[in-house]
């Protein structure tokens, strides 16, 4: 990780960027400086009913509070639907590419107008009313955009679920938000292969006895169970119900969606995002950070299951009048050159994935790559980890064949949009830097103590004030919303990042230092997978820690102490896997399972998860101190055994 290795702005890039360097200079010491005027002048960039007269009002002490715009009313769907009409009305909003090479679909912003009025209407007609929850576990199809922007327009607060997670991690995420609507598809496809959502939902549904109807698309037409009174089908609802839905007027606070993301301790918390500030932070980050041009094709390759998916593959782009890309599919089906055929079939003009697709294609060289042309792209994007320099070069070398710069955006589920990023026009890239801090973030790096580091450092990061798309609280506890981001160190947002800025002001993500693990992206607590696997009858105790994983950035690394009387096997070994799929989704797959007679703790009982980091990363060279445990042969033991010897 040289910082010597520097990629300068292009002069074409920056001569017609929004923003170029000595904007970025002047406005983000605006931003910082008189946050209050910056934002008020910002805010102006969606429609509001009202508008509003207040700014921010914001404390990150006490009981913590966090509004913007608040005085001000809007309709997040009418800003990224309606208002476009009149100007774009035939342009695609949407492009839909199926799993399927032979299946795609543009939907003009007219298009999209009705299917989400007519689905704002079956919501109403199907009793859901404002500040209801509504659940959304549907695969990437055009439905799940309309299925947002239809809770937006009736102001319920949708909580979507990745398509992914399990029936129990669908059923705990209903109960928590007490949805009683459920939006679902008969089946999903990935890669050629059928998903079975309608059955998860079912058995999810059986365990949830709040929700009163399940509507289901019907995408593969494979076969489903039915339940009569309570099911639903999209097609008939919508079909009788009008095309004309007028948005709801909502209080720039009001709620706009619910999603669950994983923390160190305990189940999965809603991150609460509200209406106003969100749409700003979003709207705006899309066009500056990805310098957005009208008529420029956009791709964004995330799942709107996730956080990425929301603010952009539907609300920033959608906000901006974009064309943007939904991409049902793997990168790898039919072949590996599926990404870079949709990008020449398409022209996409920007391109935004995650590391862990770039490692994945990266290990097949570049013929598949290099037998596309790839010439439509201008911009490339990166989110959800670390990339490893190694990684960047070859997606800018390979992918953008040199001429395209790539953005490596820092940000969480929590920060609802873009915090740390280059800007195309304005800052030169370090490969494996996520750069500086975009307008209005002002990250602060501290030692464990709280106290401020100045200069080049390595330390915890947090945010030192509020942005507009903040996070507001943790759905239904806002007491755990002050203890996990604002105790640690007081006055400041915790990221849960550890990070290095470098001589140049740059910063550099180190990963998470706390118990929260990164695989392929994908947020994982590991005390939610340790639960998983001690609900298994045969398991005494488990510990969960992440390792590091050539293609998944971190894989996860068990260890498991059987109840006495049970034997280690290769069966039980596979059984656990399974379960854990099972219990939790096949993200949370255990990589390497090490059977563990005990586990090293300090005399209270504590287990040391140090060591177990070290031995997983094969690093048991460095154990540090180990003078505080109770038994140090059971390091030893653990060492002899260890499943990773890469
Ligand atoms: O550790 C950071 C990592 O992903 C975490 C946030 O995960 P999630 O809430 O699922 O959101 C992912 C998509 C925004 C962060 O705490 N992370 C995300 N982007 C980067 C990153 N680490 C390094 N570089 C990035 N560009």
């Amino acid at each position: 990780m040289s910082d010597n290795s520097f990629f300068p702005v292009k002069q074409e890039i920056a001569k017609t960027a929004y923003v170029d360097e000595a904007a970025y200079a002047r406005l983000y010491e605006q931003s910082i400086n008189d946050p209050e005027a910056f934002w008020g002048e910002q805010g102006k960039r969606i429609d509001w009913i009202k508008p509003y007269s207040k700014v921010k009002d914001v404390s990150y002490t006490g009981d913590v509070h966090i509004k913007w715009f608040y005085d001000g009313t809007l309709n997040v769907s009418a800003n990224c639907v309606d208002r476009h009409l009149a100007t774009r009305g035939d342009q695609t909003a949407i492009i839909f590419e199926g799993d399927d090479p032979g299946v795609s679909k543009h939907i003009t912003y007219k298009e999209l107008h009705e299917q989400v009025c007519r689905l704002a209407n079956v919501l109403k007609k199907n009793g859901v009313k404002k500040g209801d929850r509504v659940t959304i576990y549907l695969p990437m199809i055009p439905e799940a955009a309309y299925a947002m922007l239809a809770c937006a327009r009736v102001g319920a607060i949708h909580s979507i679920v990745f398509g992914g997670f399990s029936p129990d991690s669908l059923k705990d995420r209903i109960v928590d938000c007490d949805s009683h609507f459920v939006i679902t598809s008969d089946e999903g496809l990935r890669g050629g292969r059928k998903v079975p959502l309608k059955a998860n939902a079912d058995k999810a549904v059986a365990a949830a006895p709040g929700v009163k109807h399940v509507l289901v698309v019907k995408h593969t037409g494979g076969n489903v169970a039915w339940t009569e009174g309570r099911d639903l089908w999209y097609h008939e609802e919508i079909a009788s119900v009008s095309a004309d839905c007028p948005p709801e007027e909502m209080s720039a606070e009001d709620p706009l969606f619910i999603l669950y993301t994983s923390g160190s301790t305990g189940k999965p918390k809603g991150v609460l995002h509200t209406t106003g500030g969100y749409l700003v932070y979003a709207s705006m980050t899309h066009q500056y950070v990805f310098d957005y041009k009208d008529g420029e094709v956009y791709w964004c390759t995330a799942d709107v299951g996730w956080v990425t998916g929301h603010s952009y593959i539907v609300y920033g782009p959608l906000a901006n009048g974009a064309t943007t890309l939904m991409f049902e599919g793997v990168p790898t089906y039919p072949d590996i050159s599926r990404f870079w055929q949709v990008v020449d079939k398409h022209k996409v003009n920007i391109f935004y994935t995650a590391p862990t697709a770039i490692r994945s294609l990266m290990r097949e060289g570049e013929g598949p790559v290099k037998k596309t042309s790839r010439s439509s792209l201008r911009i490339l994007g990166s989110v959800g980890e670390p990339i490893n320099p190694e990684a960047w070069l070859w997606y800018y070398n390979v992918v953008g064949d040199g001429r395209c710069p790539i953005v490596d955006t820092w940000w969480q589920t929590e920060t609802g949009g873009i915090l740390i990023t280059p800007l195309p026009g304005a800052i030169g890239q370090k490969p494996g830097s996520a750069t500086k801090p975009f307008f209005g973030v002002k990250p602060v790096v501290v030692d464990n103590d709280g106290k401020e580091l100045e200069g080049e450092t390595e330390g915890n990061l947090c945010i030192a004030d509020s942005w507009p798309g903040q996070m507001r609280t943790v759905f239904g506890d806002h007491e755990r919303f002050v203890q996990t981001y604002f105790s640690t160190f007081a006055g400041y947002y915790f990221t849960g990042d550890g990070c290095r800025r470098d001589a140049d002001g740059y910063y550099w993500i180190t990963g998470r230092v706390d118990d929260v693990i990164n695989v392929s992206g994908h947020r994982m607590g590991t005390a939610e997978v340790e639960s998983a696997l001690v609900a298994h009858p045969k398991v005494a105790e488990a510990a969960v820690v992440g390792y590091p994983h050539d293609l998944k950035g971190q894989g996860i690394y068990a260890y498991v102490t059987l109840n006495a009387g049970e034997s280690p096997t290769e069966e039980l070994r596979k059984e656990l896997v399974a379960w854990v799929r099972k219990e939790i989704g096949p993200i949370a797959s255990p990589d390497l399972i090490q059977w563990s007679p005990g586990l090293p703790k300090t005399r209270s009982g504590k287990i040391m998860r140090r060591i177990l980091r070290k031995i997983a990363a094969n690093e048991h060279d460095s154990l540090g101190d180990t003078s505080t445990l109770a038994d140090p042969t059971v390091v030893t033991d653990l060492i002899e055994n260890r499943m990773n010897n890469a």
